[in-house]
């Protein structure tokens, strides 16, 4: 009895040991080359890992989320992003796979906007519109950063300087992103930016989620829910008309769980502005939690690996698109092909070309003010 006792004792302690040791080693991070532009500027990748198996890798090009290594219900990890295995793949790249977006993220009719009785224009390299701050927006630059640790979490801060004039958005801008894993399995993405003069600014996140992995197939399947009771329509160019109506009773409505393939093929004008041959979704949606980001802002889950993803932002608005421009011509990571509707993104954001409509929270930022913003992916299984 009494050795019994004291088998079992040392069984628990044995046991916590084994615990304590993996929740020390559980958070880690490391920095190496990933390779370098065609004009010869190394680019790093930073690695975060924690010890559920979580593991995302961050690229100085572009600030952007490389790959993303998320544990299925049995444990099985896949990589959920869209992304390339090389520097060239996102410089040759025009579908912002899982870039920092800026200066302004997405469109701005005409390119251009007024502040203060001026007239800027940048370039309009979207039909007649500008998208994601042109055509070298903060996507298609390389950053420098610096690894970070706090209590619970690792990460990397990237910074950026771009210069009064550069795309033609006026003031010096300094821009920070930090990303960092915790023991949770949340990714946080958080933004900093100061300006030297009166100036426009919309970032953003653009990674591409499949929760089965990229490449493996459509998002119809995948279950989304937007706490979002309005959104923002466009007009042909995709442009908002500058109306809030509510998603009841249309395709938009995902305020309860559906399925993406659900309406995405429905008989709906908005859809097929979206993308006119096959439709999708391209919008977006004025979320229910206006910028709280304790409150859920949107929640997707893949019903067959278990994968989920949960979203929350800061920001008021997030663009719910379906990969609809992806037609499975470009060779991704592994060599894997994307399909149209291969992936869904949640570009947390203030709303599509807000300098320009009057209704639409503001986006100016002034010198002496700190922009700020966060977004919060939280990945689970079951
Ligand atoms: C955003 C836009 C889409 C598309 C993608 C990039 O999501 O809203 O229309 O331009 O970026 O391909």
């Amino acid at each position: 009895m009494l050795q019994s006792r004291f088998l079992l004792s040392g069984l628990g302690l044995s046991l916590m040991i084994a615990t304590l040791s993996a929740q020390a080693a559980g958070l880690t991070s490391e920095h190496k080359a990933f390779g370098k532009t065609n004009d010869g500027t190394p680019v790093e990748q930073y690695i975060l890992r924690n010890s559920h198996g979580v593991q995302a890798t961050v690229i100085t090009y572009g600030a952007t989320l490389q790959s993303l290594q998320i544990p299925d219900k049995n444990g099985k990890v896949a990589d959920v992003v869209l992304g390339f295995d090389d520097v060239q793949g996102y410089q040759s790249g025009t579908a912002y796979f899982g870039a920092t977006i800026g200066r302004f993220g997405n469109r701005l009719a005409n390119g251009a906007f007024e502040l203060d009785g001026k007239r800027y224009q940048v370039p309009q390299n979207d039909k007649t519109n500008s998208l994601h701050g042109g055509t070298q927006g903060f996507d298609k630059r390389v950053w420098s950063a610096e690894p970070t640790k706090a209590k619970d979490s690792v990460g990397v801060t990237l910074t950026y300087l771009s210069a009064d004039g550069e795309m033609g958005f006026p003031g010096n801008l300094k821009t920070e992103v930090t990303y960092s894993l915790n023991e949770n399995n949340e990714l946080r993405i958080e933004y900093k930016a100061s300006t030297d003069k009166p100036t426009v600014l919309n970032l953003t996140n653009h990674s591409y989620f499949n929760l089965a992995g990229a490449g493996n197939g459509d998002v119809l399947k995948q279950v989304a829910t937007l706490h979002a009771s309005h959104y923002t329509p466009v007009d042909v160019k995709l442009i908002p008309t500058g109306e809030l109506p509510a998603v009841a009773g249309t395709p938009m409505d995902f305020t309860k769980p559906t399925a993406i393939g659900k309406n995405i093929k429905a008989d709906h004008q908005q859809l097929k502005y979206a993308e006119e041959k096959q439709g999708g979704f391209d919008f977006n949606w004025v979320l229910d939690a206006k910028g709280d980001v304790s409150k859920l802002a949107a929640d997707v889950s893949d019903p067959q690996s278990g994968r989920r993803l949960q979203l929350y932002t800061s920001e008021p608005g997030v663009q719910f698109y379906t990969g609809n421009f992806l037609d499975g011509t470009v060779k991704g990571k592994g060599g894997k092909v994307y399909p149209h509707w291969g992936a869904f993104t949640l570009e947390t954001q203030h709303y599509p070309d807000s300098p320009n409509q009057k209704n639409f929270p503001s986006t100016r930022l002034d010198p002496g003010q700190t922009y700020t913003q966060t977004a919060l992916f939280k990945f689970s299984a079951k």
